[in-house]
């Protein structure tokens, strides 16, 4: 599974890659609004950190809006993905914008059917939002595991970024699903390495490493 940061923090993104395990990123205007700076700045810094997919989104809500923010977004660098809101404007956008050879990441999917057409306009990824269907007590992981059986029927070029991922068991379960991208904060992220018998084993392996060291060096010396 791909693993992408959801964040527009240059500080998390930097410490995110430099593990070598980040594969993209997406951000959205509440995150962006986070940020202080210029948000085309901040976008195309993050393009330079991680040589992936940088999902940007448009905030037009019209289609002809959506289109020329998303050629202006894909226009700023390569690894742009022009993030759309699954809408009725947003679906005549991606098939405007996919038809140019544009990738565009077709955000605020709910529902498996939104994820079939946004598939079929042309959207190279669709992001199903789970913490956020887990939050009204609508399972949001069976969107996930329903999206990926409906792709596996066809020949869509689109992957599923898990998305609205809220903690490290998110992430086991769209990877044991199989969704091709989970995207998640960078607290998740954190959370995906840490694991406390690590940390004591590690101790213990260098303790017991300098204490053989020091009796062999006693040894030595007698
Ligand atoms: C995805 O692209 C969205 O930016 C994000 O995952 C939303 O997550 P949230 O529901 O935690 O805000």
């Amino acid at each position: 599974m791909k693993i992408f940061l959801d964040t527009a923090s240059l500080t998390e993104i930097r410490e995110g890659a430099a593990l070598g395990v980040v594969d993209g990123v997406t951000t959205n205007p509440t995150l962006l609004a986070k940020e202080s700076g210029d948000p085309e700045e901040i976008l195309l810094e993050i393009c330079r950190t991680v040589d992936g997919p940088i999902s940007a989104e448009v905030v037009a809500t019209d289609a002809e809006g959506m289109v020329r923010e998303g050629r202006h977004w894909a226009g700023l660098h390569k690894n742009i993905v022009v993030k759309c809101p699954c809408t009725a404007e947003g679906l005549k956008a991606t098939k405007i914008l996919s038809g140019e050879g544009r990738r565009v990441n077709m955000t605020l999917i709910f529902s498996p059917t939104q994820a079939l057409l946004a598939a079929k306009a042309g959207a190279r990824f669709v992001s199903p939002f789970v913490g956020r269907l887990d939050d009204i007590s609508t399972p949001g992981m069976e969107l996930v595991a329903d999206i990926l059986q409906i792709f596996e029927n066809y020949d869509f070029d689109c992957e599923v970024l898990a998305a609205s991922l809220r903690h490290p068991m998110h992430v086991v379960e769209a990877a044991k699903m199989g969704a091709h991208i989970g995207t998640m904060p960078y607290s998740v992220f954190a959370g995906l390495l840490k694991h406390p018998l690590t940390d004591i084993g590690l101790k213990r392996f260098l303790d017991d490493w300098e204490k053989a060291k020091k009796e062999m060096g006693a040894k030595a010396s007698r």
